[in-house]
């Protein structure tokens, strides 16, 4: 097991109430684990909390089978970190930001090169960092977490502020990444993301985990039994749904397909986003 959480709780300082209240869950070897909540219920303080970037949370952790608290400042060499903005030197180039991060390493590092051109940065550019634009600095801080080609990858919000062909060279390289065995966990709103990459995934709300499941496993729990008919009458297009769960609702689908000129039936499926809405029933804002 690569991470293990037991009755992980916490409370920022100063404050009344607990943001993490009690959260159990498991992390195994090469699995891609989501964690998805609305705004505000905890994610990014579950990232801060198993990096120790925030010290003082109640129950157990451990990580690569070794009590969080105990660790040594080696765990850095094994973990890689991306935060939800980016944080890089604003003044220095790509290059030097890369190469000063490589630094804090006691392991083999990467080529600040090669990490540029695997996130579709340029390489060779002299412009302070500040000069580039968010989407860049987001990949930028993205390449910087995988310099010490860590077996733990933490996420948070990978996709956010990429136009639709980065964020797709994002999902590509976390795929890669997880077939070449790293863990990762992942922090996002983003449904297809999660549908996609995730092994497992975790609905958080009011700092407890609602539901841990497989994407699929949760849509097939929660797959609805609504079939949507569209049919001709006369010369009118008509749509109506059906509730197959229930006698009365079977007997008139069967009798429409029977009597009618059908033009299209459909099962709704349930999306991810669908599943959460149930669960939690909140959006995800
Ligand atoms: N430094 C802080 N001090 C006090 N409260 C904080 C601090 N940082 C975050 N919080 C509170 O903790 C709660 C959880 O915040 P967190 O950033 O973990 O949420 P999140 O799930 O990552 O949300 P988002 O989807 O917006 O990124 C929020 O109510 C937030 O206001
Ligand atoms: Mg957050």
């Amino acid at each position: 097991m690569i991470i293990e959480a037991e009755g992980l709780g916490y409370t920022y300082p100063g404050q009344p109430d607990p943001v993490i209240r009690s959260l159990d869950f498991q992390i195994e070897a090469g699995e891609v684990f989501g964690f998805l909540g609305p705004n505000g219920s905890g994610k990014t303080t579950t990232q801060k909390l198993l990096t120790r970037i925030l010290p003082g949370y109640r129950g157990k952790v451990s990580i690569f089978g070794q009590d969080l608290r105990g660790q040594s400042a080696a765990f850095y060499n094994r973990v890689g970190v991306c935060f939800e903005f980016p944080n890089l030197y604003e003044k220095l180039t790509a290059e030097e930001n890369l190469g000063f991060y490589a630094e804090f390493f006691d392991v083999a590092t990467e080529e600040p090169r090669n990490v540029l051109e695997r996130l579709d940065l340029p390489v060779g550019d002299r412009r302070p960092v500040s000069k580039w634009s968010k989407g860049m600095k987001m990949r930028l801080s993205l390449g910087r977490s995988l310099l010490n080609r860590p077996p733990l990858w933490f996420l948070d919000e990978p996709t956010t502020g990429q136009d639709p062909a980065h964020a797709v060279l994002i999902r590509q390289l976390i795929r890669e990444k997880a077939e070449l065995g790293t863990s990762i966990f992942l922090t996002t709103h983003n449904m297809t993301v999660a549908d996609e990459l995730c092994d497992r995934v975790a609905f958080l709300v009011d700092g407890e985990i609602r539901v841990l499941d497989a994407p699929r496993d949760l849509k097939l729990a929660h797959r609805s039994q609504l079939a949507r008919v569209e049919y001709r009458n006369d010369s009118e297009r008509v749509t109506r749904d059906f509730d197959l769960a229930t006698q009365a609702e079977k007997n008139a689908f069967a009798e429409l397909v029977r009597t009618r000129e059908i033009e299209t039936i459909h099962t709704q499926e349930p999306t991810l986003e669908d599943v959460f809405l149930r669960v939690t029933g909140r959006d995800l804002a």
